[in-house]
């Protein structure tokens, strides 16, 4: 199973977290919490199944298995009582793209589509770079705990809101969406008649007491209306096989978002997406068990050890994900002042929460999806540059 204490040199293999970490950042020898990747191998059948295939020797245009529809049917079904037959199914390169594809066709210039920052930065982008409209409803958080606020959603729509994009789990505060936040969301998007993209990348990665809902199954009229973009490269750490899927209920969307794709010259997987993607549905339950276990243990470490060593540092409770949401509001310090910080006395490469809008900018975001003794290592940089300064 997995070895997640095995420490992996990454340096050296096209890492955009470390090999492009010390450019980006503008410091030296600086550890990397940022990028969402794991320092983890994938699970053994993964690789297993990759080298099968560069074996094979020939790497010609793909056509997708049924056998791959099968694994990602069970899957969703086994996990989230999700029921998706084979015609429901788009694979896509990426869920940005996807994203930003089921935009273009889906909505005109000037629409208006709605995002609830702090949220996954490229969530900006993928509205106003085809001249959409962004609208912004703020997640409301009180101190402790992030939530929606669907009054002010509502007061916000008009005629010209076509969409909203969905981040569930939330990326970067760590929220598990439950059944009746869903359930209310669901009920506005109906009565005011939007499209839903619920991106779920992350609802395979959920902490105990806590269970992942996919919004189109809340009822056959969420089903009809939403498009869910789901990929494995989260949850086994696949993010460079750019293996991902839409699963769209409603037929007729169906067919428009693979027109789309067709005519933007999308339609083309690799070869190595669907061997890799069928693999680690097939085979790699029990791998994200112990996954999963390991990082609520990492959640834990980094936990107590803020509590005990930097109480000026709160450690925003998560319920999935592999991304911890720090808020430094008491640090007192500014975005650049802390970013500063950071990478010249800490060196350490966080995701700065600005990023994710202005929302975050007392906040910093930690991937903790590393081997403790890495994970433990960073929290000893953060300590010592605490101890110098405050
Ligand atoms: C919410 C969310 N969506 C999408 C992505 C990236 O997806 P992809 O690499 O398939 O475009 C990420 C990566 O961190 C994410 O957090």
């Amino acid at each position: 199973m997995g070895d997640f204490d095995k420490i992996v040199n990454r340096v050296g293999t096209e890492s955009m977290k470390w090999d492009g970490v010390d450019k980006l950042y503008g410091g030296e020898g600086l550890l990397p919490f940022w990028v969402a990747d794991m320092d983890f191998k994938a699970p053994e059948a993964v690789l297993e199944a990759l080298k099968k295939r560069v074996d094979h020797g020939i790497f010609g245009y793909p056509h997708k298995p049924a056998s791959l529809d099968d694994a990602i049917i069970n899957w969703l079904s086994r996990r989230y009582s999700f029921p998706v037959d084979q015609n429901e199914i788009v694979y896509t390169s990426g869920v940005v793209p996807a994203i930003y594809q089921i935009i273009q066709a889906f909505t005109k210039p000037k629409d208006k589509v709605i995002i609830q920052p702090p949220v996954y930065y490229p969530f900006f982008k993928v509205v106003t770079n085809g001249d959409r409209q962004l609208v912004e409803n703020p997640l409301v958080y009180d101190g402790q705990h992030y939530k929606m606020d669907l009054d002010h959603l509502e007061s916000i729509i008009d005629d010209q809101t076509k969409m909203i994009i969905l981040c569930s789990p939330h990326n970067p505060v760590g929220r598990v969406w439950s059944k009746e936040e869903l359930t209310r969301l669901a009920e506005l998007c109906i009565k005011y008649n939007l499209l839903i993209i619920a991106d779920e990348i992350h609802a395979d990665l959920i902490f105990s007491g806590h269970t992942h809902t996919s919004i189109a199954t809340l009822s056959e009229e969420m089903a009809n209306r939403t498009f869910t973009c789901l990929a494995p490269s989260k949850t086994f750490n696949l993010a460079g096989i750019q293996a991902s899927y839409v699963v769209i209920k409603n037929q007729s969307y169906k067919r428009k978002l693979e027109q789309q794709l067709g005519n933007e010259f999308l339609n083309m997987t690799n070869n190595f997406s669907s061997v890799a993607m069928e693999a680690a549905y097939r085979y790699g339950e029990s791998w994200l068990e112990e996954l999963l276990q390991y990082l609520e243990n990492n959640v834990a470490t980094v936990k107590q050890y803020i509590q005990e060593f930097m109480p000026k540092i709160k450690v925003v409770e998560p319920e999935g994900t592999y991304l911890l949401w720090l808020d430094c509001t008491d640090l007192q310090l500014s975005s650049m002042e802390r970013k500063k910080w950071l990478r010249d006395s800490g060196k350490l490469a966080l995701s700065h929460g600005i990023v994710f809008g202005k929302e975050g900018e007392a906040f910093e975001r930690v991937n903790i999806a590393c081997p403790k003794q890495t994970l433990v290592e960073g929290l000893e940089r953060l300590k010592k540059a605490y101890d110098e300064k405050f």
